[in-house]
């Protein structure tokens, strides 16, 4: 089959591999209809790479039709359409069933001190392929893959293995108190989502933080009041503004590792390229650092007593925190990966009865999997208007 492999540092590409067979009687095999590009993919093509090997197979958005399944699965048929969780949680062990799949007992990455393992991801996370593919062997056939209904394009639906959990996730973390304010810093598709559930959810005021033209102009147009920087002083200064001085309830951090404005990290990550990655994946696990621009302007933006999301994903093992004023402002801090399961049952009927969200036409780009190279690229450097893409096999 045809399916996008990693191959180095900001080059990705389409290359044939073997098709994914059934391994265990809980297996499935889905056929891949529409697939994501994740900003999550984006670190694995750049920081991330020394956990990453030739010809990873990427992905982690999928969605499609079970063509196969093992001879113990009973919950889905070939035929049946199945959006595919980015984690990938046995739905039964403790974790699970404490509604967080993210860190599942069963498929946790103990030898290297990770949670549960992800699709298409590092080692770190169990380096299973994943699913910018033709066809992807899912496990757990049982309890992992989510059934969706037929009749409707793939777009209603593919977002359930990420996006929306993820910002569903980052939304409840976020914790806004009735008639209170919400600032969400990055506008990539996982800060827009968040800002759309916010207002789906009566959040009353909602602001977020970027600059990228199209961006600003997708949230913008949906209600929400964007400050058009990224600059600390300037977020935090118009922010304060709009709250008597006092700073948002809450922030969602929907950037993570790569922000801009982290000059001394952005130069040591980029150093990292030079060095081996043997020798990098050292270093990094005990001396990593992120570029911590967006992290430091949710601390310094957050109402004292306020509450700061993470879904921005950081990877540094020894990133510098200003711990004096997280204590001083008594800022409550959430994170993690989201946990997909935990969320489906709320979000799947949102999705069956119109479109709030506006998921219809979030993608902006659909492109065909032997296209994905020069998507990646449009999407890394925010080119032709790339917000969202999936990739269609
Ligand atoms: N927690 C999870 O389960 C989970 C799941 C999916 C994605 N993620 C993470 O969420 C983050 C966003 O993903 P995405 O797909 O939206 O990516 P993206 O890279 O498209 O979006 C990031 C946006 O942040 C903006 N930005 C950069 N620096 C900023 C700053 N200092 N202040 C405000 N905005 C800034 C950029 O202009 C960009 O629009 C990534 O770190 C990704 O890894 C986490
Ligand atoms: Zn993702
Ligand atoms: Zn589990």
């Amino acid at each position: 089959m045809r399916a996008v492999t990693w191959h180095g540092r900001a080059d990705v590409r389409v290359d044939t591999v073997p098709d994914p067979a059934i391994q265990d009687p809980t297996d499935v095999v889905v056929e891949v209809t529409s697939s994501g590009i994740c900003g999550s993919d984006l670190h694995l093509i750049e920081v991330m790479a020394p956990f990453m090997s030739v010809g990873d197979v990427m992905g982690h958005e999928p969605m499609g039709v079970v063509r196969e399944v093992g001879r113990d699965v009973t919950a889905v048929r070939p035929g049946d359409r199945v959006v595919v969780p980015f984690n990938i949680s046995c739905g039964t062990c403790w974790m699970c069933s404490q509604g967080l799949q993210s860190q599942c007992e069963t498929t946790q990455n103990r030898e290297q001190g990770y949670g549960a393992s992800l699709f298409g991801y590092t080692k770190l996370y169990g380096q299973v392929p994943g699913g910018q593919a033709e066809y992807l062997r899912v496990p757990f056939g049982n309890t992992l893959p989510v059934t969706v209904p037929d009749g409707l394009p793939d777009d209603r639906f593919v977002y359930l293995s990420d996006v929306l959990p993820t910002a569903w996730q980052a939304v409840q973390y976020a914790a806004t108190p009735p008639g209170g304010t919400l600032l969400v810093l990055g506008l990539g598709p996982i800060g827009d989502m968040c800002t759309r559930i916010a207002h789906h959810l009566g959040i009353e005021h909602v602001w977020a933080s970027d600059v990228v033209p199209e961006r600003i102009a997708r949230a913008v147009g949906r209600g929400t009041d964007v400050i058009r920087s990224t600059d600390q002083a300037q977020v935090v200064g118009e922010i304060r503004e709009a709250t008597a001085g006092r700073g948002p309830d809450a922030v969602i951090d929907a950037v993570g590792m790569e922000a801009h404005g982290s000059p001394v990290a952005a130069i040591a990550q980029k150093a990292s390229a030079i060095v081996p990655d043997a020798i990098m994946e050292k270093v990094m696990q005990v001396a990593g650092v992120d570029r911590l621009a967006a992290l430091n302007t949710a601390i310094e933006a957050v109402r004292r007593g306020g509450t700061i999301s993470l879904s921005g994903v950081y990877g540094g093992a020894s990133d510098p925190m200003p711990l004096n004023k997280m204590f001083d402002k008594q800022i409550q801090l959430r994170m993690g990966q989201a946990n997909v399961w935990r969320w489906v049952p709320d979000i799947l009927p949102i999705l069956t009865e119109g479109d709030p969200l506006g998921v219809d036409d979030f993608a902006t780009h659909r492109v065909p999997l032997e296209q994905a190279p020069q998507a990646y690229a449009d999407f890394r450097e925010k080119k032709d208007g790339a917000v969202k893409v999936l990739l269609q096999p």
